[in-house]
């Protein structure tokens, strides 16, 4: 017979061993290959096209597919195209949003040649511009020239710990309002920036952006697309850094025992599911404010626009300490979204040709680590 108190060593002993081969599996799970873009010797580059194409690749972007592909040209020039292959059929028909991501990336581009002393030029789509999606035709030439004028901009500080914050946030802390009022005045002037921390609209849009959740989740193939770009775990995510990074001591283990695996996220009768879901009520119900980028109308040049001010409110938001997380559900264009999409735009006072590209809770949230990249050179596209 076992006593109660050898019971409790070997209990103990147990524990310690569990404990110890936790804390290793632990401390090994850090995706450390897909993060090496965020590395400070990720940017030791002398053309200064490639050092600000090392930054520019740590932009925002949908899903994070990281969809640029930037040949160089002479000495100066770059073409940036789109890979057709790294869009959202699904949750971006039109390829709006992957156009925003690209905005973002030009606008990086810029803030880095500025830093080491060159000005950036934009010539947005040389040989037109794509209507119902984009294609082969390039989306900017970008050029850069030495220019001893051109300012340091004071956003470079904020490249490489801007993140999108997708963790619930303090709801016993608001958004003051001169941090509000930074917000508001980040962007540019070809793209309008919202923001509201008044509790009655935090109130209706918590509600709004997660009937807009539920809405995505629920409908098989949007749900699907979401799924299939799922990395779980370090392998997973080193092979492919992209995509939702479900990484993590926490996650990995359940996805080990079972717990997590891919058909039963998509199933909405699965525990998986209904934890994810739960997981994601609590997070959208945690905002406390609400940031926005409007366009006077849709145009694929104001797509761009959207993602350069986009980029500037969210290495706003860094600067200011605040957490900044897109919720872009409302605003796609599906049949399933529509009266969703409706509602919105009625509710914001924005009324067609103009627009809502970017809506974006914020709040004070905890501090969490880069999302996973491709190396630069996997951006780069030789045509011979
Ligand atoms: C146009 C656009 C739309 C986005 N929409 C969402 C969204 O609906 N939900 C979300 O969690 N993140 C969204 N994001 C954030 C991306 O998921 C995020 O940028 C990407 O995963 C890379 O992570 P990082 O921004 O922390 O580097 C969006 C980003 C962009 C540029």
């Amino acid at each position: 017979m076992i006593s109660r108190r050898q019971l409790l060593k070997v209990g103990t002993a147990t524990m310690v061993v569990t404990g110890a081969g936790l804390g290793t599996f632990a401390v090994t799970r850090s995706p450390n290959q897909a993060l090496a873009p965020w590395r400070n010797d990720a940017h030791t580059f002398a053309d200064p096209r490639l050092r600000a194409l090392s930054y520019a690749i740590l932009s925002p972007n949908p899903h994070n597919r990281q969809p640029w592909r930037a040949e160089l040209v002479g000495e100066t020039d770059i073409i940036l195209t789109c890979d057709l292959d790294r869009r959202l059929p699904e949750t971006d028909p039109y390829d709006r949003q992957i156009t925003i991501g690209l905005g973002c990336f030009l606008e990086t581009f810029a803030i880095a040649a500025a830093e080491v002393g060159y000005l950036a030029s934009f010539e947005y789509f040389p040989d037109g511009a794509p209507a119902v999606r984009l294609d082969e035709r390039p989306v900017a030439r970008i050029s850069i020239k030495p220019d001893g004028a051109t300012a340091k901009d004071p956003l470079f500080a904020f490249i490489k710990t801007r993140r999108s914050n997708k963790e619930p946030y303090d709801t016993n802390r608001s958004i003051p309002v001169d941090v509000a009022e930074k917000l508001l005045a980040s962007g540019r002037n070809d793209a309008g920036v919202g923001i509201d921390i008044e509790p009655a609209f935090v109130e209706k849009f918590r509600d709004l952006t997660w009937r807009a959740h539920e809405v995505e989740s629920l409908t098989p193939r949007t749900m699907q697309e979401s799924i299939d770009l799922m990395r779980i775990g370090k392998a997973e995510i080193n092979a492919n850094p992209d995509g939702i990074d479900l990484g993590g001591f926490q996650l990995e283990l359940l996805a080990n025992l079972g717990l997590l695996d891919r058909e039963q996220m998509a199933d909405p009768n699965s525990a998986a599911f209904e934890q994810g879901m739960a997981m994601y009520h609590r997070l959208m119900h945690s905002a406390m404010g609400y940031v926005m980028v409007v366009t006077a109308d849709n145009s694929r040049v104001s797509q761009l626009d959207a993602g350069r001010t986009w980029m500037r409110v969210n290495l706003t938001a860094t600067q200011q300490g605040v957490a900044i997380h897109p919720l872009s559900q409302a605003l796609q264009e599906y049949y399933e979204m529509a009266k969703i999409y409706d509602e919105f735009h009625r509710e914001l006072h924005v009324d067609a040709p103009a627009r809502v590209q970017m809506f974006a809770r914020i709040g004070y949230g905890p501090e969490i680590g880069p999302s996973p990249r491709w190396k630069v050179e996997k951006s780069i596209v030789n045509k011979a």
